[in-house]
């Protein structure tokens, strides 16, 4: 029998962790969770969790996670056995005690899926390694895998994560963290409330200067006090991969924390769907220079033909004609910044500058407010229930939240916020912006990875119960 959120909620399976306002949505996504098996037995009840990759993105999720309470951590897998050492400080400086280690091979992974019996798996690896291992706990049969962005890398890898998490069952959960972000949810709320009326276009992108996070000196992880400057098997942490990506490909590398929030705003795969995209790269400067500034013209690296443009642009189609223009700029010194726009009929946002502007309720005509105001008074229920507990913790309390919001879903056996669907449309944009300036900026069509299931699903992550979606936005689904 295939069994539903909707039966769940019903049911009355759910026991909040404080993020009540899921309770409220109406109209959630019908997927199968009927292969979901209930939590391993455990007398405290915790989630039984494992780590692969505790790198530095693993070892903040670990933090995170023991801060949660909610998960007891059995086993963690790396083959680094730094990265393996620092894991284990950070358990047992929380007093935990000490996880099964998985380790020596690159496919260890695949031991510690069979052997442990796992609630929830999350998955923290350079890029190429995610959907290998995402499908593979998958396969082993773990309910809830969280993967880190971007979750996959090529069309094919793309469908992968569709196909197997379909084929079993399985939940796959795509942590990408911003969705979470505060004032990200507040504007999701006004969007949702019509406060920019009908959505008309959007943008966002990745505009944060990585020069020094893909070289260091082999020993920090950013390349900030000089030294040698390496990359590859001799630097440290993401330096160790990330560059070869720049190296070998010209495409928005890295999409999802911007167009993660834009979907949300847009209801993607909820009533709307990406169509078609185009896509540019400038040319290439910042990272050779960057090489020649640190290490001279005679560094051996100062040959190297980095393929990555250093601005790489594109832009989406949307299904219910909004346009969006998507950024990946990670190369050329500058602040950071996701670059967020959110444009209708009666107003828009603006995160640069932290702008707004709402026609007819802002406070002088044709000139910008402050935007704080705003940001707190449509402050969202996750935010106004665990804020406190986020605060510190990692992108400003973000990290928390989502983590709580995925451990909910596991607790509860529920469907995942940010499905496979999610994780395959966002993270489709590098290689459809590939393709799109391998042709010259032509025009590619966007996969529908929900195979037909966007134009009935209605939005299900983060209905906020003081800020309910407007009439307007669900019209021509309550039609029909
Ligand atoms: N959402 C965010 O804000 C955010 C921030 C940083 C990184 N990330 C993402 O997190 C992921 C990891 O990034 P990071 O900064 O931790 O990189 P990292 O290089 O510091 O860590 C990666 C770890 O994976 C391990 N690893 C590699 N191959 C493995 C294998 N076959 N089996 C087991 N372990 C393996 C490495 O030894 C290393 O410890 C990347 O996808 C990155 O994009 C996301």
């Amino acid at each position: 029998m295939e069994t539903n959120r909707r039966d769940f909620i019903k049911k009355g399976t759910i026991a909040g962790l404080g993020l009540s306002g899921l309770l409220l949505s109406k109209d959630l996504s019908a997927q199968n969770l009927s292969k979901i098996r209930p939590m391993a037995k455990s007398a405290s009840a915790l989630i039984r969790l494992g780590f692969i990759g505790t790198g530095s993105r693993g070892c903040s999720h670990l933090n995170e996670s023991i801060k949660t309470g909610l998960v007891d951590i059995v086993a963690i897998c790396d083959i680094n056995p730094a990265s393996i050492d620092n894991a284990k400080t950070i358990i047992s400086r929380n007093g935990k005690k000490e996880p099964k280690i998985y380790s020596g091979n690159e496919f260890a992974f695949k031991n510690m899926l069979k052997d442990e019996k796992l609630d929830a798996v999350i998955i923290a690896t350079p890029w190429e390694w995610h959907v290998r291992m995402a499908v593979a706990s998958m396969k082993a049969g773990v309910p809830y895998t969280a993967v880190e962005v971007s979750a996959a890398n090529t069309l094919e890898e793309c469908w992968d994560l569709v196909n197997v998490h379909e084929e079993t069952g399985m939940q796959l959960m795509i942590l990408e963290n911003v969705c979470y972000r505060r004032d990200v949810m507040a504007v999701l709320n006004m969007v949702r409330t019509n406060i920019f009326g009908e959505l008309i276009h959007c943008r966002c992108g990745y505009e944060h200067d990585l020069r020094g996070v893909k070289f260091n000196d082999g020993e920090h992880y950013s390349y900030t006090n000089g030294g040698d400057l390496k990359m590859g098997k001799k630097a440290f942490s993401e330096a160790q991969w990330r560059g070869l990506h720049a190296i070998k490909r010209n495409g928005d590398l890295y999409p999802t924390h911007g167009i993660g929030p834009v979907s949300n705003w847009l209801d993607i795969n909820r009533g709307n769907r990406f169509l078609t995209l185009s896509a540019m790269a400038s040319k290439s400067r910042g990272l050779h220079k960057f090489i020649i500034d640190n290490g001279g013209a005679k560094h051996p690296y100062a040959d190297i033909n980095f393929n990555l443009g250093d601005i790489v642009t594109s832009m989406i189609k949307c299904a219910n004609g909004e346009t969006i223009i998507v950024t990946h700029d990670t190369n050329l010194p500058r602040p950071y910044s996701l670059g967020f726009r959110v444009e209708g009929t009666n107003g828009l946002w603006y995160n640069d500058g932290d702008h707004i502007y709402v026609e007819g309720k802002s406070k002088v005509p044709d000139e910008w407010d402050d935007s704080a105001g705003w940001i707190t008074q449509y402050d969202h229920q996750y935010w106004r229930e665990k804020g406190k507990e986020a605060a510190g913790g990692g992108h400003g309390g973000m990290d928390f939240i989502m983590l709580i919001d995925f451990f909910d879903a596991v607790k509860n056996k529920k469907q995942v916020p940010f499905d496979a669907y999610d994780a395959a449309t966002w993270s489709a944009i590098s290689a459809l912006s590939e393709m799109s300036i391998a042709r010259g900026g032509a025009l590619v069509d966007f996969p529908d990875f929900t195979r037909g299931k966007w134009i009935k699903q209605q939005p299900w992550f983060g209905i906020d119960a003081a800020y309910p979606i407007d009439a307007n936005r669900r019209l021509i689904n309550n039609i029909f």
